[in-house]
């Protein structure tokens, strides 16, 4: 067992968890995004920005492992201010305010981000929907690249191909259509997905 402090509440608690667990087992909220209960912690959106005590950079609550004496700091200017100015630019990077919907748009207003900001974003106003599925679709210009859906799929048909601003969702061993894949047309990724990038074709 290890004692560590988070926002000065003193915390005992066993080794080997992660900032993240440890805060949510005691009542600390931390907002995530890319971080889904159950699945590996991929750690890409930096959306979980703490401070800890003695260290000049920013750490991730999700991949963080705490350490005894540990003192974590979950909600200081530095930290909003980090959360928010990395959801203006997920948003301004990959998704389009006005059309996304569910978590993401929460978490965005939650974490003080401005429409004006998002406007600067430099994708098209339509977004462009690929037929990669008869059941199955997926708006590229909603996509956050939280890779929730390639940690889910048991299957391993949701990749990521290049990297960067040129960043894309393949499937399959080709970039085929799903429907020629291994997919069993469970829609997990649909259900884990926070912006509505991937959805049922209706
Ligand atoms: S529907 Fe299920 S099997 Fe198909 S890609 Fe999504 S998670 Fe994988
Ligand atoms: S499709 Fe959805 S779940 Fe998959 S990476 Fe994009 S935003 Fe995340
Ligand atoms: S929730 Fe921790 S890096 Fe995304």
């Amino acid at each position: 067992m290890i004692t560590m402090t988070i926002d000065g509440k003193v915390i005992t608690t066993k080794t080997n968890k992660t900032v993240l667990q440890v805060a949510k087992a005691n009542n600390i909220y931390i907002p995530t995004l890319c971080a889904f209960s159950g699945l590996e912690t991929r750690s890409v959106c930096r959306i979980c920005s703490i401070e800890v005590k003695g260290e000049a950079f920013l750490n991730t609550a999700c991949s963080t492992l705490v350490k005894e004496g540990m003192e974590i700091i979950t909600n200081n200017d530095k930290v909003r201010n980090a959360r928010k100015v990395l959801m203006a630019f997920i948003l301004a990077e990959h998704g389009k305010s006005d059309n996304l919907v569910g978590q993401i748009n929460k978490l965005a207003q939650e974490l003080g981000v401005e429409k004006a900001r998002l406007e600067l974003t430099t994708k098209p106003d339509t977004a462009s929907i690929l037929p990669h599925s008869e059941y199955i679709k997926l708006t590229p210009a909603l996509c956050i690249y939280c890779d929730r859906c390639i940690s889910v799929c048991k299957y391993n048909i949701i990749h990521r191909a290049k990297k960067g601003a040129t960043v894309t969702l393949t499937f399959g061993d080709n970039n085929e259509s799903l429907d020629k894949t291994n997919c069993v047309h469970c829609g997990d990724c649909i259900s884990v997905c926070p912006t509505g990038a991937l959805a049922e074709r209706v």
